[in-house]
Order: structure tokens, then sequence, then C-alpha cells
């Protein structure tokens, strides 16, 4: 009843009727969850140093140590890696580790990648705040739904089931009230998919809206750097070689790879002296990795979203622009796979291409439901979630639904 009345204050001051703010999940996107591990493996695998067994389950995404120490580090890519059957097409753990996505439903690990609350790994935390402010309260109206980023929606079913009831019991808590499903990056992908599959009633039963911040809606050439070389990305400071295995062994990284939706078979995303490759050359550039998993990982999944149908819900689809992003990667003489590539830029977000953002606005015309979009001149890929001038409109969608 406080939250009511104090919603109703700030309605009335802004004269507009009394109304209930829509209850919101936030979806986080790669590397926006926090993850545990627990260990009971046969043996110590390569690195001897690195625990072979847990007592309980630990936090391996994000853990401080292992993302600035040598060491830590090696034993987080032996363990946090995934192993892809190539015969029944999916991932598992390696042998001897369990893996849990802690604290579904609740907000704390989307907002906060450590269990410690280290400053730097905040993520969803300063909306979080700034909504708390307008009227929400964690673990009521605001939620959190952190998946395995590792793996794409083709895997996801467990944590698919977990969002329906979840999205439904947001609903009933909140006096029947819709949901906004609220997401970051790679997480726009995964609700899409889920949208994709819900019946129209189920959807309109349940769901107000789906704010997308920075969606890679047809993936990102920034992507292909951690299967082909590694990337040191965001948070994780330790060199690119290291990373790779891991990176090369998640199904989602397959999943952020540009599709032939938004290139064409004319523009080279690769350029070593040897040979380029496009979109359409994938099969050969996995070939020539010696990663032909690879292919097979790419095939599972490069059509869950392409082509991008509508969620069929109404869409506010916020992305910032006018950034420099990689377009295209440059290997010199010698570099190609193993060192660094040079980016040749163009339009974006900093993370990804201008029209992987804007892949949404065909919708416009595709869906009965409403449609909004909005770029954000110089805001980027991360700093959107926490940006001013983003969360400014995303509080003015949020407080002025009907
Ligand atoms: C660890 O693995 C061993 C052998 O695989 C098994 O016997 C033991 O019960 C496991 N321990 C725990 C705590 O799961
Ligand atoms: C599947 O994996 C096995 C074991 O790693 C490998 O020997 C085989 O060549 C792979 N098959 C394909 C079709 O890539
Ligand atoms: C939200 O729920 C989680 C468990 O999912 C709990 O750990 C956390 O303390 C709760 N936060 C608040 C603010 O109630
Ligand atoms: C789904 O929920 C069940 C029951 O709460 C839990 O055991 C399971 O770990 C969850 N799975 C995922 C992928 O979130
Ligand atoms: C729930 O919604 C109904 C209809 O809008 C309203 O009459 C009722 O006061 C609401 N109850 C609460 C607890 O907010
Ligand atoms: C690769 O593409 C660049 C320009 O995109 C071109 O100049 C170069 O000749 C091409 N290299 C090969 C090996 O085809
Ligand atoms: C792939 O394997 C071949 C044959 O073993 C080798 O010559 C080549 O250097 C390897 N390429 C990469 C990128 O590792
Ligand atoms: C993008 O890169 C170019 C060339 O390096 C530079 O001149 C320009 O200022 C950059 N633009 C932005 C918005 O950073």
């Amino acid at each position: 009843m406080r939250l009511l009345y104090f919603v109703c204050w700030i309605l009335i001051e802004s004269s507009t009727h009394c109304k209930q703010l829509p209850p919101v999940i936030l979806v986080p996107g790669d590397g926006g969850s926090r993850i545990e591990a627990r260990l009971n493996k046969s043996s110590h695998g390569p690195y001897p140093l690195c625990d072979q067994r847990t007592k309980d389950f630990y936090v391996i995404w994000v853990n401080i140590a292992s993302v600035v120490h040598p060491l830590p580090t090696d034993c987080l890519v032996e363990n946090f890696r995934l192993v892809y059957n190539n015969k029944t097409h999916r991932t598992s753990y390696p042998e001897g580790v369990d893996i849990r996505v802690p604290g579904f439903g609740g907000t704390d690990s989307v907002e906060w990648l450590s269990d410690t609350h280290f400053p730097k790994l905040g993520y969803f935390h300063e909306l979080a705040e700034n909504m708390v402010k307008w009227g929400y309260v964690r673990n009521k109206t605001i939620r959190g739904a952190a998946y395995d980023f590792r793996r794409s929606p083709n895997e996801l079913e467990d944590y698919y089931t977990n969002l329906t009831k979840l999205v439904e019991e947001t609903y009933y808590m909140n006096n029947n009230t819709k949901v906004v499903l609220l997401a970051h990056s790679l997480g726009n992908l995964v609700i899409l998919y889920f949208l994709n599959h819900q019946s129209q009633e189920w959807k309109d039963k349940y769901i107000r809206s789906f704010i997308t911040l920075g969606a890679p809606w047809g993936g990102s050439v920034k992507a292909l750097r951690m299967i082909v070389s590694g990337d040191n990305v965001n948070i994780i400071t330790v060199a690119a070689l290291k990373a790779r295995p891991m990176q090369r062994s998640m199904t989602s990284s397959a999943f952020l790879m540009p599709t032939n939706q938004f290139w064409n078979k004319f523009e080279v995303l690769i350029q070593t002296p040897k040979r380029n490759y496009t979109v359409n050359d994938y099969q050969q550039l996995f070939k020539d990795l010696n990663f032909t998993d690879g292919f097979l990982m790419r095939e599972d999944v490069e059509g869950l979203v392409n082509p991008l149908r509508p969620p069929n819900v109404e869409v506010h689809c916020l992305y910032g622009n006018g950034l420099n992003t990689t377009g295209k990667w440059v290997y010199e003489e010698g570099a190609f796979p193993d060192k660094r590539p040079k980016p040749v830029d163009e339009d974006g977000d900093q993370t990804v291409n201008i029209r992987s953002l804007e892949g949404c606005l065909p919708w416009k015309h595709l869906q009965t439901q409403p449609f909004h979009s909005k770029a954000f001149q110089g805001i980027g890929h991360v700093d959107i979630i926490n940006h001013g001038v983003s969360i400014g409109y995303i509080k003015s969608v949020l407080t002025n639904l009907d």
C-alpha cells in the first residue's frame, strides 16, 4: 500500500490518474549473470595448482582474482569452458564440474557480478537504484532472470520453463499487472527466442512490453574475434589467447556471429593476406582454424532468431550509435589467427554494428503491437544501462504506461 501511495503521489503531482507501476524483469547480456561452480574432479587436469575439489559452490563468474591473476585465470578457463558433443549437438560441463546460476528471480545476481558487490562489477545496479526512486521494490516489482550466458537458446529449455513461471508469478504477485521484460545485449536474443515460442494468448495476458537495450539483432563483427583470436572482453583482463578456448567453447559466441540477414557475401569481415572471409565463408574459416566443431556449433544456432521475427508484444528498441565499432578485422602477415587483429571501424555502439542494432526497425510494420525505437548518440554498448539519458527514457516508458 505504501508503494501504491507513493506512485499515486508522483502521478498526481504530474496530474495523471493513479496507476500501478508495471513490474520489470531484468535479463542480462553476455557475461552479465553471476555463476557458481563446485568441483569434484578426478584429477587436477593441466594445471596442478588449480583446486581439484571444493566443499561447496563458489562464485566462478565473476571472481575478481581469476580475472586479474594468471593462475586463477588458467583455472577459470579450465573449469568455466563448455564441452561440445558433436554427435548430440549439446554442451556439457567439464568432468567433475557442477555449475549453477544463483539468485534466479532476485535482482542481486544481475545487479552485481561479484557476491562481494565489488563496485566495478556493478551491472544493473545503477538502473535498479534509480527504479527504486521511482517507486519500484526489489524482488517484488523488479526481478532478475539470470542465466548461463555461455549457452544459446537451444540449450536453455530449463531456463525458459523457469522464466515462464517467473513472469506468471510476478504478474500475480502484483495484482495481475502485466510484466515488462528489459534485456541487455545478448539477453535480447534470448528473450526474442522466448517470445517467438510463446503463444499470442500468453503474451497478451502476461507481457506489457519488451524494452531492448543494445541488442545485437544480427550479431556483431566484434564477436568474431573471440572465436578467431580470443578477446579480453569487458571485465576479463586476461590475455586474449588464454581466454580463447573458453570463448570458443561457448555456443553463445557462435550465436553472436554476424548473420547473413545483415551482411552480404561481398563484405569482408576478416581479412588476412592469404584469404578473406565473409558471412558466406564460415565453414572455410572454421576449417582454417582447425576448429571444425565450431562450424557445427554455428550451424546449431544460426537459425534460432534468423531471420528475425517480431516478438508481437509492444517493443521499445533502444541503442547507442555514433561510436567507432569494428566492421572488419584485418590480420597482418603472420598474425592470423593467434595475434591481435586491427579493427576497421564503422558506426555502432562500440560493440554492436549499427545495422545489427537497427535490426528491430522493420518490426514497426511487421507487428500490430506498438513499436518504438530510440537511438542515443554517443552512448556505448555497456554505458546504455547506466547512462542518465537512457535511464531517463526508461523512466518515462515505465511511469507513463497506461
Ligand atoms: C566426488 O566424486 C567421487 C568419485 O567420482 C564420488 O565418489 C564422490 O561421492 C564425489 N563427492 C561428492 C561430494 O560429490
Ligand atoms: C567430432 O568430434 C570427434 C572427437 O573430438 C572428432 O574426432 C570428429 O572429427 C568430429 N566430427 C566432426 C564431424 O567434426
Ligand atoms: C532478493 O531475493 C534474493 C534471493 O533470490 C535474496 O538473496 C535477496 O536478499 C533479496 N533482496 C531483497 C532486497 O529482498
Ligand atoms: C529452474 O528452477 C529449478 C527449480 O527452482 C532449479 O532447480 C533449476 O536450477 C532452474 N534452472 C535454471 C536453468 O534456471
Ligand atoms: C488490484 O486491482 C484492482 C483493479 O484495478 C483494484 O481495484 C485493487 O484496489 C487493486 N488491489 C491492490 C492491492 O492494489
Ligand atoms: C581481401 O579484401 C581486400 C579488400 O577488402 C582486398 O584488397 C584483398 O585483395 C583481398 N585479399 C584476398 C586474398 O582476396
Ligand atoms: C591447422 O593444422 C594444420 C595441419 O596440422 C597446420 O598446418 C596449421 O598450421 C593449423 N592451423 C592453425 C590455425 O592452427
Ligand atoms: C573514430 O575513429 C576515427 C579514426 O580513428 C577518429 O578520427 C574519430 O574521432 C573516432 N570517432 C569517435 C566518435 O570516437
